[in-house]
Parts: structure tokens; sequence; C-alpha cells
């Protein structure tokens, strides 16, 4: 399948809705999304774990729009959630509590007495405090619950340091050593069935390789059980797979993601063995399918720099500002103007606001609408209302049909939660 976001007579199309004639009606920022190109990342999954007992589950935290989360409900998907709030929003989309896992290192109480009583597929404990206290909470509710343990096995996934999350010296999942106590704990535990083992190395991972290092550990640590009487069924291999953050627009018929290699390399590693394996996706699910149009305000030149100042800002999409991430950004209508090096920058008062630095593109001017891609993860989800800008409105074109899934929320109806 081609990339949905492609030009036409040199015009940007989502599918088959031009993006410049909609934007000029429409208030910019705002996040649009190509069900077609969901649907096209949840089939490449799904055909990846071909020939495993295999299940995906989708990470609620790279984007939690529940008109994209029934998209991926329908495409076989279970879903992955770290908070109470992410369980309600899985629950209430139409995910089913035993297509439900809960990985997080910091679950409180409240959201395990949540959990517990919906009966969801799986809680990843990541400590041993948390086992304690879910072993409370499962005995007080008369609750069998079905555990795995979130081993860290110390490998470096080679990605931003934020988002490493399997090495020691990383908050994440407990050691080899640890998890193995944690098991004869949890075997003892009347309340806790500790059939699944979880691990999650980090996002953004661009190659096979740490999933295939982490994916041996895993195995014989699963060996290392089995010799002390512990029988592991399930083994939940967590998420990370990158997507191709470069310029898709220009090159749609490429692969855009490292799903098909890394999905095959990483399961690969579990042929023969009898075990069912659970895969935490979220952005190689949604990342593609998703760009920010933004509006071109001001352009500015210093006698160092170029700045191109636009109406999308890091409280819309952080992943510039706070690691670095590069974005890329095209015009909607492909400009016969001289190129230049810019920097593309929103309002906040921050330096660190920037969609890009010192990028070369063609030289744009007040009025023009941009589309920054690769926007579908970890965008709309991490928004805020820093400085007092709105939480942009998100649309979802399918053919020629646009729909809007969300409204902008604005500084005006935020106000109403204060006292004034
Ligand atoms: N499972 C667990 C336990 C996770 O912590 C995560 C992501 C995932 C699955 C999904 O990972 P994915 O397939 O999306 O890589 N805000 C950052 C990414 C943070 C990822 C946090 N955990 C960014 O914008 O790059």
């Amino acid at each position: 399948m081609n990339y949905p976001f492609q030009y036409r007579q040199g015009r940007l199309f989502c599918e088959d809705v031009d993006l410049q004639k909609i934007s000029s009606s429409l208030e910019t920022p705002f996040y649009i999304y190509s069900k077609e190109e969901i649907k096209h990342s949840c089939r490449l999954i799904r055909e990846g774990g071909e020939g495993y007992d295999f299940k995906p589950y989708y990470a609620l935290k790279a984007n939690f729009n529940p008109a994209l989360l029934k998209i991926i409900l329908n495409e076989g998907f279970g879903a992955d959630i770290v908070s109470g709030g992410e369980l309600y929003f899985a629950q209430r989309a139409g995910f089913k509590a035993d297509s439900i896992v809960f990985a997080g290192v910091g679950k409180t109480e409240a959201e395990l007495r949540q959990a517990v009583e919906a009966g969801i597929a799986s809680i990843n404990v990541e400590s041993a405090a948390e086992l304690y206290l879910l072993s409370r909470v499962a005995a007080e509710l008369r609750r069998k619950v079905s555990v795995a343990i979130r081993i860290n096995p110390d490998i470096d996934a080679k990605t931003h340091e934020y988002i490493s999350t399997g090495l020691h010296s990383n908050k994440f999942g407990v050691d080899a050593e640890t998890a193995f106590q944690l098991y004869r704990q949890a075997h003892a535990d009347p309340w806790i069935e500790p059939d699944g083992i979880h691990m999650h190395i980090g996002s953004q991972i661009e190659n096979e390789q740490p999933f295939v290092d982490a994916a041996r550990f895993l195995l014989s640590f699963i060996d290392r059980l089995k010799a002390a009487g512990i029988e592991i069924n399930t083994v939940d291999l967590g998420g990370g797979i990158g997507i191709n953050y470069e310029n898709p627009f220009a090159r749609p018929q490429q692969a855009r993601s490292f799903t098909r290699s890394i999905l095959s390399s990483y399961l690969q590693v579990f042929a023969g063995r009898r075990l069912k394996l659970y895969l935490e996706v979220g952005r190689s699910v949604i990342g593609s399918a998703g760009v920010l149009i933004s509006r071109v305000i001001y352009t500015k030149k210093t006698p160092v720099k170029n700045f191109t100042i636009i109406d999308a800002a890091m409280n819309n999409l952080i992943r510039p500002s706070l690691y670095k991430a590069r974005h890329p950004i095209v015009p909607l209508v492909q400009s016969e103007a001289g190129r230049w090096t810019t920097d593309v920058v929103g309002p906040v008062c921050e330096t660190g606001d920037f969609m890009a630095r010192e990028m070369e593109m063609p030289e744009l001017h007040e009025g023009d609408f941009i589309a920054i891609g690769g926007a579908g993860a970890y965008g709309q989800s991490q928004a805020s209302f820093y400085n007092l800008r709105p939480l942009v409105a998100e649309y979802l074109v399918e053919g020629d049909h646009i729909k809007k899934i969300s409204p902008a929320l604005s500084p005006v109806e935020l106000a109403e939660r204060f006292e004034w």
C-alpha cells in the first residue's frame, strides 16, 4: 500500500482529502490521522506474528483518542495500559478485560484494585513492594490474579536515554535474581498466578539486535524457572519497535517502519517453544498515521539565523524539545520558492520550543500551511495547556471523508474548572 500522505499535483493529500483545501477552513493547528494507515500498520504487526501463538496489545499511551482505539480494537488488538485512566479508556472503548495488560512502576492501591476487580489478563509487577500490595488486594477481593514479573535484562536499546527502559540504572522492572525470588514468592501465594513474564527495553528501537539479545535472556530465565518447578506460559515482549522518521512524504513507496524485519527476528528466537507471545505496541501502530498541520505566522531573519514561526508549539508536540526528535516538515503546497536553512519554532516562551533546527526547506511565508509528519504517536497524548494554549482538535480521514474525532479545548473552557 502507498503511504496515504502523498502529493498530488503539488498538493499534499491524506488519502483523498486535499489538506490545503481543508486547512484554510479549519482552525490550526490540528492533528489529522489516516484510517487506512492505522489498519495497514495493524496488519503488518499481525502478519509478523503469523505462525506463532501471538497477540498484539496496543499501548494507549501513544494515543488514546477513542475513535482510534476502536479502529485498533477492530483489528484484533488488546490494550496495554499504564494507569487507572487508561484502564477506564480501554474498557470504555470496548476492550475486554481479558485483553488488557497493565505495566508501570507506580501502580497505586486504587489502580491495583480497579485492575483486579476488572479481571484483566495480566498485571505486570515491577517490584517486591508491588507484589506484596497486590497479594493483599487480591486476597481482600478474593480474586486470583494473573501476574507477570517485569524483568530488567540490563540491555542497552541504543535509543534516547529518556525512553530506554531495559538498563539496571532505569527504574523499570527487577533484575533476574530479584525476579527469581519474586516468582518463588508468587508461586507460593494462593491469590497470585505467576504464569507470565514481561519485558520492555525501550522505545523507538531501530534494529533487531537489542530485541534478540533480550529474547535470549528471557528464554534462559524461563528455563531456570522451569527447573525450579515454575512454569511460564505467556511471554509479554513489550513494545519499542521504531518507525522511520526520515521524510516519508518524499519517498512514499519505501518501508516506513522497521516492524517487519524487527518482528521476524524477535519472534524467531521463540520458534519451537510452546509459549503464548504478547507484543505491546504503540508507535508502530499509530506513529506514521498522523500528522500535525500548522500555519506559518511569521518568518524572521536575524544576522545568524532564519526562523519560521508557526502556530504549533511544544505544548502540541513535545518530542523535538524533549528528545531532540526529528520530525519531517513539509509544506502542504509544494513551493517553487528558494530553499533556505531555518529553525521551525512555535510561539511558546522557551528557546526549547522548536519543531526543527537548522532544517533545509522551502522559504515559506505568512499563511502557508505545513505538515509535521510522524506525529500520530506521543503527539496529542503528551499535549498540555502550557502558556495557556489550547489543546487542538483531531480529525480522522477515511477515503474522501473527514470527521472531527475530538474538538479543541480552549483556555476559556479550562477556566471553568477554577474558582475565580
Ligand atoms: N509497553 C510498555 C511497558 C511501555 O512502557 C511502552 C512505552 C510501550 C509498551 C509502547 O512502546 P512503543 O511501541 O510505543 O515504543 N514519549 C516517548 C515514548 C515513551 C514510551 C514509553 N513506553 C516518545 O515520544 O518517543
